[in-house]
């Protein structure tokens, strides 16, 4: 039951009613018997300056989460911002302090290579093909070469978008082996889809399947389907395959905690 200490926690975004991580974050909560709720905020981008100090402002708030379209424009809200944040300029998870201060950081690329390694595929000393350059895709980048993959190759339609993510990448890790490329699959450990290609049923694959050798891991970000044509494809090819939802399992994990700073 809410009362007077209840913790309070919130996501931002626009539209709101789509978002499903209420009942992902209160069932975390509540398995963990906290005094904690959070709670669907709908912004539009023209307020969220306002809401955000609003936030800032209220002292039995702990944090918020941050989804379309707003994970940029927080960013430059936030009083510090975690390296995941500083590399992709992008948020979204906001933790606030005891005095109001607001810390923001970056969980998509953790929490896909915390799901890679949950299923017993750690990226160290991999060779990798990302697929994409929008804002997931960016913070895939930053997480494959912080977990130390043996080369990052990023291949995207828009290879400008590509360059940008290798510059960002390379400023935050210079040692890094990580370059824009084109999306042949062959001689890769681990292959990631992070294109929006796969969401609808009659979208086009976004590699070759017949350039994958049978050992590379094949990976999606896409939760709905779970199995998309690409991960079908490419196990029948003989591909192992990694689904999308362990990217959103351990993302919940690793925002939950920075904002109760556990
Ligand atoms: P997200 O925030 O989920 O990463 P995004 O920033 O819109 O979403 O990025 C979508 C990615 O899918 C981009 O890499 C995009 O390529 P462009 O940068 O060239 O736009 C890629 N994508 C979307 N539709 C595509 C298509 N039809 N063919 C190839 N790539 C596509």
């Amino acid at each position: 039951m809410i009362n007077g200490n209840t913790r309070l926690f919130a996501i931002v975004a626009d539209p709101i009613a789509q978002v499903r991580t209420p009942q992902v974050l209160n069932a975390y909560f509540e398995a963990r018997a906290l005094d904690a709720v959070l709670v669907p905020v709908h912004v539009a981008p023209e307020g969220l300056a306002a809401v955000v100090e609003g936030f800032r402002r209220t002292r039995n708030l702990d944090g918020f989460i941050v989804t379309v379209p707003h994970k940029t424009a927080v960013a430059a809200l936030c009083d510090a911002l975690g390296p995941a944040a500083q590399a992709t300029g992008s948020v979204n998870t906001v933790r606030r302090d005891p005095d109001g201060r607001l810390v923001g950081d970056m969980f998509d690329g953790a929490g896909f290579v915390q799901g890679l390694r949950t299923q017993g595929h750690d990226p160290a000393g991999r060779r990798c093909l990302l697929l994409g350059a929008g804002g997931a895709a960016g913070a895939i980048a930053f997480s494959l070469a912080q977990a130390g993959a043996a080369q990052v190759v990023v291949a995207n339609r828009t290879r400008a978008k590509a360059d940008a993510v290798v510059q960002r990448v390379r400023q935050a890790f210079p040692q890094a082996d990580i370059q824009a490329g084109d999306a042949d699959p062959q001689g890769y450990d681990v292959v990631v889809n992070a294109t929006s290609l796969g969401m609808k049923p009659d979208d086009p694959l976004p590699l070759a399947i017949d350039r994958l050798q049978p050992h590379t891991l094949v990976a999606e970000i896409i939760m709905k389907p779970e199995l998309t044509p690409l991960l079908a494809q490419a196990q029948a090819h003989g591909c192992p395959v990694h689904f999308g939802r362990h990217m959103l399992d351990e993302q919940v994990r690793l925002m939950a905690r920075f904002m109760l700073r556990d």
